[in-house]
């Protein structure tokens, strides 16, 4: 038994002193110290020995895993120490070039997609005499539910799954806050957007993130129609790709609209032929809007008898996914410079 103990350890010692690489090692590992490796095999037979043998066979198997263990330990700081030299001989950076005159091409920084797709949407809506509203991330519950006509125990705020503070406050879950905060303070007639980021608890997939980016949109004045919120929903569309888009309305529940919709687009990604994006229906779900529910119009101090109004809630993310064929909403998160790059 303790020659081969003797073998094994050293058979282990010359592998690990020659082995080439880091995941070599590991397997080194496996085979003798794993679960079901050489030493540990003869450790699980001790069971079987008379006690004094028992125990010097024990102790020297002991002794010999801890010492595999040191070599292991060293070895794989040298191979690691080597990868580190070998990286720094590949990336090396001689930092008084660009001082010396003899500069590589500059790169200059970017703005992210989200910021870029942000400032477009901000000049389309401005030009058209829209305000761009701001609002806090952290919300409380009335602005971001109750004076959205969505009163507590509401089944639409299950819509919402809510990422609450211990305080009892929120982090919004949609723009439509910044609506209520706009009404408080500017009087009709007025136009106003609210771009932000919004957060959902919500496990996450190539659709769906915890933390994303919306626009809202709301227009106060008098005799507002859908055929208003058609117009301007049309011009957004057509200044953000380029085109004419065709689109098409379907009812869609919020209780801050009335009548509300949804607004698909025809899918961009395939020409409404159908493909995975669209689920081969051709169409996009792209912006949920309606007439502001008046409701709504009295919790913001203005008439309903005398002013009418429509919203949209437009997501970000969705949009620049739309406009350049991304299949992964995590990407925006990831801080990935390869994707980052390509904008
Ligand atoms: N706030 C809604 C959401 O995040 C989107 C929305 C729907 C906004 C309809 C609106 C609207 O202004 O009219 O799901």
């Amino acid at each position: 038994m303790e020659q081969k103990l003797e073998a094994i350890r050293a058979a282990a010692t010359q592998a690990i002193s020659s082995a080439p690489s880091i995941d070599e090692l590991e397997s080194i590992r496996v085979k003798v110290l794993g679960r079901k490796g050489e030493l540990t095999a003869i450790l699980r037979t001790l069971g079987e020995l008379s006690p004094e043998e028992r125990s010097r066979v024990g102790q020297k198997s002991n002794q010999i895993k801890a010492e595999l263990e040191a070599v292991l330990e060293s070895r794989k700081a040298d191979l690691l120490d080597s990868r580190i030299n070998e990286t720094l001989k590949e990336e090396w950076l001689d930092v008084t070039l660009a001082s010396a005159g003899a500069s590589r091409a500059f790169e200059p920084g970017r703005l992210h997609p989200l910021s870029q797709i942000q400032y477009e949407i901000e000049n389309i809506f401005t030009s058209m005499g829209f305000t761009v509203l701001d609002g806090p991330e952290v919300e409380t519950d009335y602005y971001n539910f109750e004076a959205l006509n969505i009163p507590a125990h509401h089944p639409a705020r299950d819509m919402q799954d809510t990422f609450w503070t211990e305080d009892g406050n929120l982090l919004r879950t949609h723009t439509s806050a910044i609506q209520v905060r706009g009404m408080e303070r500017l009087k009709p007639p007025f136009r106003v957007i609210g771009p932000g980021r919004v957060f959902r608890y919500e496990a996450t997939d190539a659709s769906h993130e915890n933390t994303f980016y919306q626009v809202e949109g709301m227009m106060v004045d008098r005799d507002i129609s859908v055929a208003d919120l058609i117009y301007f929903m049309k011009v957004l569309l057509k200044e953000i790709f380029g085109r004419e888009v065709a689109i098409r309305l379907r009812p869609g529940y919020f209780p801050f609209v009335e009548p509300g919709f949804e607004l698909d687009i025809h899918c961009l990604i395939c020409d409404g032929k159908g493909c995975s994006v669209c689920k081969q229906s051709g169409w996009v779900e792209l912006l949920p809007c309606g007439l502001v529910h008046p409701n709504v119009l009295r919790y913001g101090k203005i008439d309903p008898d005398k002013w009418s109004g429509f919203a949209f809630g437009l997501g970000m993310n969705r949009l620049i996914m739309m406009r350049y064929g991304i299949n992964d909403i995590r990407h925006f998160q990831s801080g990935d410079i390869r994707f980052l790059r390509q904008f």
